[in-house]
């Protein structure tokens, strides 16, 4: 099943059922523009065998980076950028496969570094310990009217590169995230308040996406299933949502969730959701955390379910292809250290390694103090460097390494974020 074709309702065909999921790279320069390293990368996944690559976020605002080192697109390219984001795409097609930008803007979470103010739907600020995000500002009407005419000048410039397909990224607590949650969206204008109008910032933006690139060009959305917090944006929401997005004729939808707050997404050990807002128990185990929404979802919507998150053995790959519950795999950490997980996969391996257990690499004296909350968030960061200064390395080598700790990577991946955010200005 996972070597079987899909064709999207665009007419588009991908070649399989994998696909690399998207992992924020980091690596382009301070002003944005992807390179060599980007590339190399891209490359070498495109070689790995999925049907689909999905690129780590292309912002569409410079002042709203997820982390210093993403690709943007905000304003009409120049002839170098156009033929860097070119470069890019052709890399990442090389082997015939295909190739979508994920479009994002972060709005309050977007680190100090970059913005002391960023803006968001409210001026909530994120919960988070370690002082490194700043002082949301609420949008504008003119903001959000920007945003929506950016996602679409974004797809449109992307589409004109040679990438073939675009994701909105509107899942873990970025922008279009915040604002279909009531805990971050508290606005009492059209754009807050019920889900409709908490909606509406994706449903417009999925719509201009639609008329810049037409109607044979793929468009996919991300969406939590759920943000796993209390009075957050919960399934129930997540199903209508679909429903409308459905409607709308998005090609590939697909189910993840959490937030920073809740990182629920990288269903690490140890963090347990404040609110539990799984369909079923088995949602709970750390093989294919959310494919129980997706069959949930199945039950209601037409629409190819993409669903990601801890799937790392074929048969419960084929399981999740086989009973519906899913069209297309996801496959995130694991295209870190092995990038042709896929080909693999596709020609008898049972099993991808674990490399989420990277948790266990932190030295033991931290154990005592895993209970408290602020440990607990310092670690999943810190585990994130990891698989960051893997990407960085194989940007640069185009090998990954064996011996990489994660306080190394922690302390490289810093340096190397606070001299690109400090290259910006
Ligand atoms: C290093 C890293 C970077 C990530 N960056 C992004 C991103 O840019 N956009 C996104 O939607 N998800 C991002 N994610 C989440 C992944 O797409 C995926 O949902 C998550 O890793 C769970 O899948 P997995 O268990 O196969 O790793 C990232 C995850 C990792 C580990």
């Amino acid at each position: 099943m996972i070597e079987q074709t899909l064709t999207l309702p665009c007419g588009v065909v991908l070649k399989n059922r994998l696909c690399k999921a998207a992992m924020t790279e980091g690596l382009a320069g301070a002003d944005g523009v992807p390179g060599t390293a980007l590339n190399r990368l891209y490359s070498l996944w495109s070689e790995g065998g999925a049907g689909l690559l999905l690129s780590g976020n292309v912002q569409i605002d410079r002042d709203h980076l997820e982390r210093p080192g993403n690709v943007v697109v905000d304003g009409e390219p120049d002839d170098t950028t156009k033929a860097a984001l070119s470069a890019w795409a052709r890399a990442g097609t090389r082997a015939g496969n295909h190739f979508w930008a994920q479009l994002s803007h972060a709005g309050r979470q977007c680190q100090k570094i970059i913005n002391p103010n960023p803006k968001a739907p409210s001026a909530i600020k994120l919960g988070l310990p370690g002082g490194q995000f700043g002082e949301p500002v609420a949008m504008t009407e003119a903001d959000i009217e920007a945003v929506i005419t950016g996602f679409a000048r974004c797809a449109r410039i992307l589409k004109d590169a040679g990438f073939t397909g675009v994701q909105l990224h509107s899942a873990h607590g970025y922008l279009l995230s915040q604002f279909l949650s009531p805990r971050s969206n508290q606005r009492d204008d059209r754009w807050g308040g019920d889900l409709e109008n908490r909606a509406r910032l994706l449903m417009a933006s999925v719509a201009a996406v639609r008329t810049a690139v037409g109607p044979d060009f793929p468009i996919g959305v991300k969406l939590n299933s759920a943000d796993f917090q209390r009075g957050g944006f919960d399934f129930t929401e997540s199903l209508q949502v679909a429903k409308w997005l459905e409607a709308a004729g998005v090609d590939l939808l697909e189910i993840s969730g959490g937030t920073y707050e809740q990182p629920r997404l990288l269903n690490v050990a140890g963090i347990e959701p404040v609110e539990d807002q799984a369909i079923a128990q088995s949602t709970r185990s750390r093989e294919a955390y959310f494919v129980d929404f997706a069959q949930a979802m199945r039950q209601e919507l037409n629409m190819p379910l993409m669903v990601t998150g801890g799937l790392r053995r074929r048969d419960a790959m084929e399981d999740a292809l086989e009973s519906g519950s899913a069209d297309v795999i996801g496959i995130g950490r694991p295209m870190c250290v092995m990038t042709d997980a896929p080909k693999r996969l596709l020609s008898g391996t049972e099993e991808l390694p674990r490399y989420e257990d990277t948790l266990s690499l932190l030295p033991g004296w931290l154990k005592p103090l895993e209970k408290l909350n602020l440990i607990k968030t310092l670690a999943t960061f810190a585990v994130q460097y990891w698989y960051y200064q893997q990407l960085f390395i194989l940007g640069e080598t185009g090998k990954t390494s064996d011996d990489l700790t994660v306080f190394a990577a922690t302390r490289q991946q810093m340096k190397l974020a606070n001299a690109l955010a400090a290259a910006r200005s």
